[in-house]
């Protein structure tokens, strides 16, 4: 597997790529890899004669400093899941040169990023659609790989595609869980003892029977501060934040109805 720390020299490696008529599969990340990463480069390896991995962890998507600053980062282990895992190449560009336009062009959407966690993010979709273009448009995969965890996100993403009449194929795999049924995440590391009792609950009651409203109730009586607990076409989406000490850390998670 090559590590690609710039641009320079991930697009050479595109370059040979291309001239072999390789297929390629590409999954995006913020490192902090966890099995919900591993399940997506999976699925692009048994997909693709050659996998990609993108570790970057976007600021312009953190509306919330104290998120950006307190992001896990585990880039050690992260390297050797991707080699194990079987992919060929990670690229870990730079601020400078991902947005050496200092973030003066945006992609912005103006029906589905503003409701659900785009109401309780402000900025934050513009952010997550503009580096994604942007790293689309360097690794120019066949296929790209994006978790149901983040549901609103994977739909924002698979419409700008198509708006923009990209190349690459966009897909979505299904989240993975921990036995308890809380939804993996790279927050989740920042979960305290209590906090990490108290998360499968977002899961459990998603599921549950009650209403949205009541749900949200039951989450808020649980130690859970909602920003949200929305049924629409056929899933129910949920958001919620556990402290720790003076960390929030936000957990989202989906389900399909009549699951
Ligand atoms: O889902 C994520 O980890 C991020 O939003 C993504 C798609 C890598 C863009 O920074």
């Amino acid at each position: 597997m090559k590590v690609h720390d710039n641009l320079a020299a991930w697009w050479e490696a595109r370059d040979a790529l291309a001239r072999r008529g390789d297929s390629l599969g590409f999954v995006p990340t913020m490192g902090a890899l966890h099995a919900g990463h591993a399940s997506l480069i999976s699925a692009s390896v048994a997909g693709n004669a050659a996998t990609v991995v993108s570790i970057y962890v976007n600021p312009t998507q953190f509306n919330n400093p104290d998120d950006l600053s307190n992001y896990p980062d585990t880039l050690d282990a992260d390297l050797a899941l991707a080699e194990r895992l079987g992919a060929d190449h990670v690229i870990r560009p730079t601020y400078d040169e991902v947005y050496a336009d200092d973030y003066r062009y945006q992609i912005s959407e103006k029906e589905l990023s503003g409701i659900l966690c785009g109401a309780h993010r402000p900025g934050h979709f513009d952010g997550v659609l503009t580096v994604v273009m942007k790293l689309l448009n360097i690794v120019r995969a066949d296929r790209a790989y994006f978790g149901e965890k983040d549901y609103q996100q994977f739909l924002l993403i698979r419409d700008m595609a198509r708006a923009f009449f990209l190349q690459t194929e966009i897909l979505a795999c299904t989240t993975v869980r921990e036995e308890d049924g809380l939804a993996l995440s790279s927050r989740n590391l920042n979960l305290s003892a209590a906090g990490r009792e108290t998360a499968p609950t977002l899961n459990r009651l998603l599921r549950s029977g009650l209403d949205d409203e009541a749900v949200a109730g039951e989450l808020a009586a649980a130690g859970f501060d909602v920003d949200y607990v929305v049924s629409r076409e056929g899933r129910r989406f949920g958001a919620a934040s556990l402290m720790n000490g003076e960390l929030a850390v936000r957990l989202i998670d989906n389900v399909e109805l009549g699951e």
